[in-house]
Parts: structure tokens; sequence; C-alpha cells
């Protein structure tokens, strides 16, 4: 009996067509929708600050100058990547991140815990030319970074706007963003964005001791 309907189905395509994308789709409400609720509960937190300005804009440094393309800034649970970099990476970390820089791409190492590891010093003369602290390195140099004065016109419209979506910054936050990034240059702000990664604004510290002697290398 049940043969006969499928052979309705069968011999008429768009019949068929129309019963597979709503049963495709239920399938993948039944997957989506869990994570949608999820994605939705997570919560920053106790103690955990969204960016301060000057990090704010270094962060913005980062995603225009591309470094994502080439580093990730999320640790698997896998032993050979916390033994590497350190705690895994959790969703909460990422919570005052619009857009995240999870990434997948490593031609470098992942940076999510790369905060503190070096001292600012070698992270400038690293941007200015990687070669001069890793012989080795490919990665490209960053020099102009370093004679770009802050455009902080913006930095009180962008926490504003941050705010609205959720971020937890007082009017105190907002009234004294363009004096702490007066005079930074935007190297100033990509060094104070990239020394807090995995520290200041993420609340599993690093499980390995910052190793001095490293030089980089293959991800
Ligand atoms: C073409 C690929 C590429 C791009 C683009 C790139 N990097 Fe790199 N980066 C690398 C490679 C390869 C290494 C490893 C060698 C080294 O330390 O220089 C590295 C290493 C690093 C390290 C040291 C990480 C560690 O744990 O030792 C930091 C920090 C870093 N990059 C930051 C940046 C920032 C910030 C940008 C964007 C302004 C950027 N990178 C853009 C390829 C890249």
């Amino acid at each position: 009996m049940a043969y006969k309907h499928f052979e309705a189905i069968e011999k008429h395509a768009g019949l068929l067509g129309i019963l597979i994308a709503i049963f495709v789709s239920i399938g993948g409400l039944a997957e989506i929708t869990p994570l949608f609720m999820e994605a939705h509960a997570v919560k920053a937190p106790a103690g955990v600050e969204p960016y301060d300005p000057l990090r704010l804009i270094g962060r913005d440094v980062y995603v225009r100058e591309g470094c994502y393309l080439c580093h990730s800034q999320m640790i698997r649970a896998l032993r050979f990547e916390t033994e590497r970099y350190g705690h895994f990476s959790t969703a909460e970390e990422s919570v005052y991140d619009r857009p995240f820089q999870w990434g997948s791409k490593r031609t470098g190492p992942d940076l999510a815990r790369v905060g503190g590891k070096y001292s600012d010093q070698w992270q400038r003369l690293h941007l200015m030319n990687p070669r001069q602290v890793v012989a080795q390195s490919n990665m490209p140099g960053y020099p102009w970074l370093a004679s770009r004065k802050l455009d902080a016109t913006d930095i009180q419209a962008r926490m504003r706007t941050l705010r609205r979506l959720g971020d937890p910054y007082s009017d105190t936050d907002i009234a004294g963003a363009p004096a702490a990034v007066a005079g930074k240059t935007e190297m100033d702000a990509l060094i104070a964005y990239l020394q807090g990664l995995g520290i200041r604004n993420e609340p599993s510290p690093p499980t390995l001791p910052p190793d001095k002697t490293r030089q980089g290398g293959a991800p």
C-alpha cells in the first residue's frame, strides 16, 4: 500500500522536489535552531570587560590588514593544539568579538593566546619587519602602521553602536575614549590588541607559561 504513495511521488518531479525541499528544511532547522539558542545563551563571564578604545581600534587594524588570512584565533580542543598554544578556545571568549576572528587558515601560528608571550618591543620589531626577529619568517612587514596616527573621530560612535549590541560600555568609558587613544599610532593600537589576546578579555588564562626562547615558526 505504501508503495502506491511512493509511486505518486516518484512519478511527479514537481511533487518530489517540493517534498524534498520540505524535509531537507526540517532537517536543517533541527540542526540549526539549537545552535542559535545556544549562541544567544553565551554570556561574558564575570570580570570580563569589552575591548578598551585602543584595543578596539587595534582590532580594526588587524581586520583591515587581513591578519586573519594567515592567523587563526581558535585553539581546538586537541592535545597537540593545547600543548602548543594553551587552553582551548571557548565560545564566551569571543562574546565581544564582532565579527569573531576564529579563522581557519594558519600560514602563521594561532594568535588566540599570544598576549604577553613577547614584549611590546618584540611585537614592534616583528611588525616592522618580521625577519628582524624571526630570520626564516615569510610574514610581510607592516612598517607604515608606525607612522599612521589613529583616526579617533568615530571611536565614540563605534562604542555606542557596540553598546547597543550589548557591550557594557559606560558613559564615562565612551566620554574618555578620544583621550585614551590621543597621540597613539596604529602600531600602538595593534600591539595593545595583540598583547591582550588570551589575557585581558578572555576568561581562561593560558595554561602554558610563556616560553621566551621560542622564535615563532610554522603553525
Ligand atoms: C602571509 C601570511 C601572514 C600574514 C598576512 C600575517 N602573518 Fe603573522 N605570521 C606569519 C608567519 C608565517 C609567522 C611565523 C613566523 C614569525 O614569527 O614571523 C607569523 C607570526 C606572527 C606572530 C608571532 C606568533 C607567535 O606565536 O610566535 C604574530 C604576533 C603575528 N604573526 C601577528 C600578525 C599580525 C598582527 C598580522 C597583521 C598585521 C600578521 N601577523 C599578518 C604569517 C603571516
